[in-house]
């Protein structure tokens, strides 16, 4: 059975802080990574756009020896209705691994389920886990220890980036606050099956007690790829849970601002707060190369 990673519950807590680890490891000095995809060909599927994620895949790909072919996904016979089993069922006869970007993450698991070479989840309608484990790389890089640290996540609770984060809240014994309001927190079975791994998470309504002593605020975009016929309801409603000077006002000193980008300034996040001195936006945007090429030395070892 071929490993996959779909959600942060693919790997082990052992696994995920060795892997953030050596994420850090080999962006000080890539060498280290050597070429564990050699003579390895790994399909990129994006049935929506990307920036970060195609481009740090390809060159990851590439620098681990191994060979990326990037498909769009609307140019796939899996937009004319073919089924994920039987993409999946062929790709295996041709590829070493899967990374694919996608709308709904049953179909993901669909996909991976009748597939036999790893699949990766670039970003489904409900988990980002290569984001998360970014996140935790690029929050190791400035704090000792995630344990006892408050992140904040703010805005769009029920957004795939939240979940990821929540997931990934299990290894790390971080306090995961998610300061958003009721008509989009996150998905109950998620915060439940996060919460019962060992999680410790919470929901807040306000802002400030939200914020108040926070190490981290985290934002993602209000409307999700997908999401663009419910635009100006989510813009209203997600308004107050803007990241901004008044919540960094209230966090700590040294916190980090964090976005997974691509951000729409004035929206979720100020001009200010995004170019202010705590922002490590750029660095966490890097990170997702470093954290890629670990994960797949670990699918591929
Ligand atoms: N953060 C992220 O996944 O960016 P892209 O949509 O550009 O890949
Ligand atoms: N929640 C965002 C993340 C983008 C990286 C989206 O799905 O569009």
């Amino acid at each position: 059975m071929p490993r996959h990673f779909l959600t942060a519950s693919d790997i082990t807590r052992e696994e995920f802080h060795s892997l953030i680890d050596f994420a850090i490891a080999i962006k000080r000095n890539p060498l280290l990574a050597g070429s564990p995809l050699e003579n390895r060909n790994i399909a990129l599927i994006f049935e929506k756009p990307s920036t970060r994620t195609r481009v740090s895949f390809e060159v990851g790909v590439r620098q681990l020896g191994g060979n990326p072919l990037v498909l769009n996904g609307n140019e796939l016979q899996l937009a004319r209705g073919e089924t994920p089993e039987d993409t999946a069922q062929v790709l295996s006869r041709y590829v070493d691994g899967i990374v694919i970007r996608t709308y709904s993450h049953e179909n993901l698991k669909r996909l991976a389920a009748a597939s036999l070479v790893p699949v990766i989840n670039g970003l489904s309608d409900s988990y980002h886990p290569c984001q998360a484990l970014a996140d935790f790389v690029t929050i190791r890089e400035n704090r000792k220890t995630f344990s006892g640290l408050k992140l904040v996540f703010m805005g769009d609770g029920s957004s795939n980036v939240c979940h990821s984060l929540l997931m990934a809240a299990v290894y790390t014994g971080a306090q995961v606050t998610v300061a958003c309001p009721k008509e989009y927190m996150p998905s109950e079975e998620i915060f439940r099956f996060a919460q019962s791994q060992g999680a410790r998470i919470n929901i807040e309504h306000d802002v400030k007690r939200a914020c108040a002593g926070a190490d981290v605020l985290y934002t993602d975009v209000w409307v999700s790829m997908g999401q663009e016929n419910i635009k100006e309801q989510k813009i209203a409603a997600l308004k107050p849970y803007q990241l901004n000077e008044e919540a960094q006002s209230v966090a700590r000193k040294d916190h980090l601002v964090m976005h997974c980008l691509p951000a729409h300034k004035g929206e979720e996040i100020t001009e200010g707060t995004f170019d202010s001195m705590n922002s490590v936006i750029f660095d966490q945007a890097e990170n997702r190369l470093h954290a890629q090429k670990a994960l797949f030395h670990l699918l591929y070892r």
